[in-house]
């Protein structure tokens, strides 16, 4: 199969559509090929969530000539390379130089995957947070979104666990299922929370929405991507201040999303039709190693 039918089959096979309804347009997606060519055989496919230079030599390794990644190549969004080559930035040369050397090409899937695959009931679920979900035994305590068409998707996505958890034993698990070092936690281990929440980005503008939906949920815990110091973490401790049992796991973007790129292979076989592609998922992998007094 050439590279430009797996990703032609994996844009069909998904929900394609945008949060509004309208249909993904592919000049305006994120989902472009990153780099190289896609008029040539695909030996083989990794999924991951940031084709980092070590997935890049671990594709190389594994003979798989195509790297699907959920995040951006080149560090920004757009994946402009334009003031890379101006400035001829040493780590950009030196990883463009690793894949032409290997012939990989880079494929990017963001919009689809989070658009929506279909759940076999004609229903659809975003791929990444029922992956994470899955993975960190999570998936049976999710509580779907009244009047939203994708199961997993929307802000926040959320959990109800109605015996509790300690913040110890949840954070064991994301550990565990996501495959990481550990987690920052902002709280007590032994706090037992009940309702969970993972409220997408806390980058700072508008972290008032997260805080209201804290408020009216009544959110005990908090499983963050970004998490900024001056707005949602200060309100968390003020409620943890006050009595609240309230609990932030700083799990991390990636580490959050990874999982996702993980279940992919769950589905990627049907979505590719009957001529299998060998497949791997290789984690990009915690970036973060604690350092603890
Ligand atoms: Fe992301
Ligand atoms: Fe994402």
């Amino acid at each position: 199969m050439l590279i430009s039918e797996v990703i032609a089959k994996i844009k069909a096979y998904s929900r394609g559509l945008n949060k509004d309804g309208t249909p993904i347009d592919d000049s305006k997606t994120r989902d472009k090929v990153l780099y190289g060519e896609t008029d040539k055989e695909c030996t083989g496919i990794v999924t991951t969530c940031f084709a980092s230079v070590d997935v890049i030599r671990k594709a190389h390794e594994l003979n798989a000539n195509l790297i699907i990644p959920h995040e951006a190549l080149f560090w920004n969004h757009g994946d402009h390379t334009d003031w890379l080559t101006e400035d001829r930035n040493s780590v950009f040369l030196r990883k463009k130089a690793l894949l032409d050397e290997y012939g990989i090409t880079v494929w990017r899937d963001h919009d689809y995957i989070h658009s929506g695959l279909p759940d076999g009931n004609g229903g659809w679920y975003d791929g990444i947070f029922r992956g994470f979900l899955h993975e960190t035994g999570l998936e049976k305590y999710y509580v779907p979104m009244v009047g939203n068409p994708v199961r997993f998707s929307g802000m926040p996505v959320e959990m109800l666990i109605p015996e509790g958890i300690t913040v110890r034993k949840l954070a064991e698990k994301i550990i565990e299922g996501a495959g990481l070092n550990g987690i920052r936690l902002i709280g007590d281990p032994e706090t037992v929370v009940h309702r969970i929440a993972i409220p997408m980005h806390c980058i700072g503008f508008a972290d008032n929405a997260e805080i209201r939906n804290v408020n009216a949920h009544n959110t005990d815990c908090l499983i963050t991507m970004e998490l900024i110091d001056y707005t949602i973490n200060e309100y968390m401790r003020d409620g943890m201040m006050l009595g609240d049992s309230k609990a932030i796991l700083a799990v991390g973007h990636f580490n959050v999303e990874e999982p996702g790129m993980k279940y992919m292979l769950r589905w990627l076989p049907e979505a590719l039709g009957t001529e299998a592609v060998p497949s791997w998922f290789v984690q990009s992998g915690d970036m973060n190693t604690f350092l603890v007094r």
